[in-house]
């Protein structure tokens, strides 16, 4: 490639000169480019254990070919590293309000310049301080670039709070007694971190815009994960001893009373051990497991299994695996090393004979996050001789890669859930979940797992009051995995009366729009775009060009001020929807509408343009806005996912009065075929005819990858 054998930046020099305090001046680094728009630098000795190593980050290179090339982000030139006390110190400039996002999966912030982090795997624990499910060491500017450091360490980022004593921004001293404008944070100009290693891999991603930083990023590891159709569908989790009769039962209840269902949770309780566990089915619960999910699959409902890693003494692999375990336990269950290579082999071994050869779809994977005290110390040794602190920061990536592979060896796609990630996990066919369930906390997470490359799920389990579950169905079903998990409270959609039949209408709206998140999730996997996308990520509203979008005047008028704010409680699903959530308690939430004109979804009439709008919906429905030239392919309202031999009519929503033209992605919706070239890509055209009225065409494809029959197309906007 072109590219990659031309330029290279700075040079690691180590200059004599000192500062006048005596410090010497730490080295600049030395930019290597690796695809078009993204660089690498090896400072000092770089760890054996990385993150991208463990994900085996595979870049998507034609998807990174076809952003283009552009140049190194100018103001990183002066970055620079140093080692002091056995550690990898770093130093990135920033420059007067530039604003910061990512550092992991956050639940209460998305704007994170000036924050102090710890990145740390853990259970969240209520504080944006670095303790996450994906503490992921990647930030995203405002000036369009990102910083990955590609490192499983615990890693502390100062986000511009450090203020050098001799900095070329080194703020003036003040006085507190004279001077009102005293700042108790004065100025930063720098992100600096601490890599408590001998050396770290850094990467740079470039972008016009924090969309393409993010493109780049999600592509350089290998583009998102585009999940089986049936992933995508409504998923219920069943109560923990649940028999495979009582699922069975449950299952013909969501569809007596037409609730969709396209997958089905077993919890710990399939097994004949837990916590820990033994990995095999318990024979008086599920005497027959390959007859439980031939049930299933007759009506096209898929199947998840619970596990958490921690072998029990009953397992039929303990022995074999014993070796191969850590010194300390996790609830008294031996703690796999899956560095060494049998403990890999023992368990693809059990699992395919027990789960994937008998129908299992998938897997939950718990509690590889935290919290402390149920897990390994940071004291604990592991066979492979990995250290406690970079085995804590890789261990749920590292059984997504594990178990993904298993699945794609039999050309079957997975799609399921797990509770700890890292940096390298877009690919990866796995959705965050966890305890927390703080409902507005929920949706922040919504907004910055787009900058994090992972996928969150607000799932909803149980509640106190109707308009709550109502309202935390609603928000399940904008997400990456629609999933309510009655694994502790046996709640079922429909058990709050009053609200059964506006939760039943959102399910069912969540399968209508299989189409749209099927190719909200293509453009995931082909072109890097998160499907989940916070407000900072849309066109013409991050950056520079918020402030003064439209006419309006930043200093005096309420949008301007208001897109200046941390954007955390509405978001975008692809290109076209918005979702503003209300949360329990609330009957009216303002909506900011970034600039153009924004569309309500269920009627189709103007809402606003470019401004912030109050609403007041009622309980029914979740608000949502189209926007301009917004086209919304959807299908039925089916109550499982289509079959592979399926076809179904569509019906393409436009919105807005101007032209407009999108392509909708499909495939096999099950297989790996698409790497292989089987895929279609049908271009929805919006077009005036002579009258000025707006008239739709396609051409469909005449491909077993093509699950449409007929088009009919509806203008919302009269
Ligand atoms: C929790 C998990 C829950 C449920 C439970 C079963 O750790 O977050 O969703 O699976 O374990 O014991």
């Amino acid at each position: 490639m072109r590219l990659v054998s031309s330029f290279i930046f700075g040079f690691s020099v180590c200059i004599l000169l000192k500062t006048s305090s005596g410090f010497a001046q730490p080295a600049t680094f030395e930019w290597q480019p690796v695809a078009p728009g993204v660089w690498k630098s090896v400072v000092g000795t770089s760890d054996g254990v990385t993150p991208l190593g463990i994900a085996e980050v595979k870049p998507r290179l034609d998807g990174l070919q076809k952003l283009g090339d552009i140049a190194f982000p100018a103001l990183l030139g002066e970055s620079v590293h140093e080692k002091a006390d056995g550690k990898t110190l770093l130093r990135f400039p920033l420059k007067p309000g530039e604003q910061l996002f990512g550092l992991g999966l956050n639940f209460k912030t998305v704007q994170q310049r000036g924050t102090i982090k710890t990145l740390h795997v853990d259970h969240y624990n209520g504080k944006d301080n670095g303790r996450t499910h994906a503490p992921v060491p990647f930030y995203v500017s405002s000036l369009g670039y990102g910083v990955l450091i590609n490192s499983a360490r615990y890693i502390t980022v100062y986000a511009g709070t450090g203020v050098l004593a001799e900095g070329k921004n080194a703020p003036p001293e003040m006085n507190r007694n004279s001077q009102k404008n005293w700042n108790p944070q004065p100025y930063s100009d720098a992100v600096e971190m601490v890599v408590p290693a001998a050396g770290t891999e850094v990467y740079v991603f470039a972008g016009r815009n924090a969309m393409e930083v993010m493109q780049r990023y999600n592509l350089y590891c290998g583009g998102g994960t585009l999940p089986p159709k049936w992933g995508l569908g409504f998923t219920h989790r069943t109560p923990t001893l649940f028999t495979d009769e009582q699922i069975l039962k449950e299952v013909a209840e969501f569809e007596a009373k037409g609730y969709p269902l396209s997958f089905v949770g077993l919890e710990p309780g399939w097994q004949s051990h837990s916590y820990p566990n033994s990995f095999v089915w318990d024979s008086v619960r599920f005497p027959k497991p390959d007859r439980f999910l031939a049930q299933l699959a007759r009506k096209n409902i898929r199947s998840n299994l619970w596990i958490n890693p921690y072998v029990s003494t009953h397992s039929p692999i303990f022995k074999d695996v014993l070796p191969y375990t850590g010194s300390h336990t996790v609830w008294v269950g031996r703690v796999p090393d899956f560095n060494t290579a049998p403990a890999r082999r023992f368990y693809k071994e059990l699992f395919s004979k027990q789960h994937l050869s008998v129908g299992v779809s998938g897997y939950k994977v718990d509690e590889v996050d935290g919290y402390d005290n149920w897990l390994w110390p940071d004291v604990a040794r592991f066979p492979s001789g990995i250290g406690a602190e970079q085995m804590r920061q890789i261990y749920g990536l590292q059984f997504q890669k594990m178990t993904d592979d298993w699945f794609r060896e039999r050309n079957q796609r997975t799609y399921g859930l797990v509770r700890a990630s890292n940096a390298g996990s877009p690919a990866l066919p796995y959705v965050i979940y966890n305890d927390y369930y703080d409902h507005r906390d929920f949706i922040t997470a919504l907004c910055t797992s787009s900058f994090a490359g992972v996928l969150w799920t607000p799932e909803a389990r149980s509640s106190k009051t109707s308009e709550e579950w109502l309202r935390r169905m609603q928000t399940v079903c904008f997400s990456p995995m629609a999933m309510l998990n009655a694994w502790a409270d046996g709640t079922k959609p429909w058990t709050f009366p009053d609200v059964a039949e506006d939760v039943k209408a959102v399910m069912l709206l969540r399968m209508q729009l299989l189409p749209y998140l099927y190719t909200t999730f293509a453009q995931y996997h082909f072109e890097g775009k998160p499907p989940i996308r916070a407000m900072n990520l849309v066109d013409g509203f991050s950056f520079d060009e918020r402030a003064t979008a439209g006419s309006l005047n930043s200093t005096e008028n309420p949008y301007a001020m208001a897109v200046k704010k941390d954007i955390k409680d509405q978001f975008m699903v692809g290109d076209y929807l918005l979702v503003a959530p209300l949360f329990a308690g609330e009957t009216s939430r303002n909506v900011i509408l970034p600039p153009g004109n924004w569309y309500d979804f269920y009627t189709g009439k103007l809402a606003g343009a470019g401004e912030v709008i109050a609403i007041s919906p009622g309980l029914a429905k979740i608000p949502l806005f189209v926007k301009e030239g917004g086209i919304i392919p959807m299908i039925p309202p089916v109550l499982h996912t289509p079959a592979e031999t399926e076809k179904l009519p569509l019906t393409v929503r436009h919105y807005g009065k101007t032209e407009a033209s999108w392509t909708l992605y499909d495939d096999d919706g099950q297989t790996f075929d698409y790497d292989r070239g089987r895929f279609t890509w049908t271009k929805l055209d919006v077009k005036k005819n002579k009258k000025g009225e707006l008239t739709g065409s396609w051409i469909a494809p005449k491909d077993l990858a093509f699950h449409y029959t007929t088009v009919s197309w509806e203008f919302m906007t009269r």
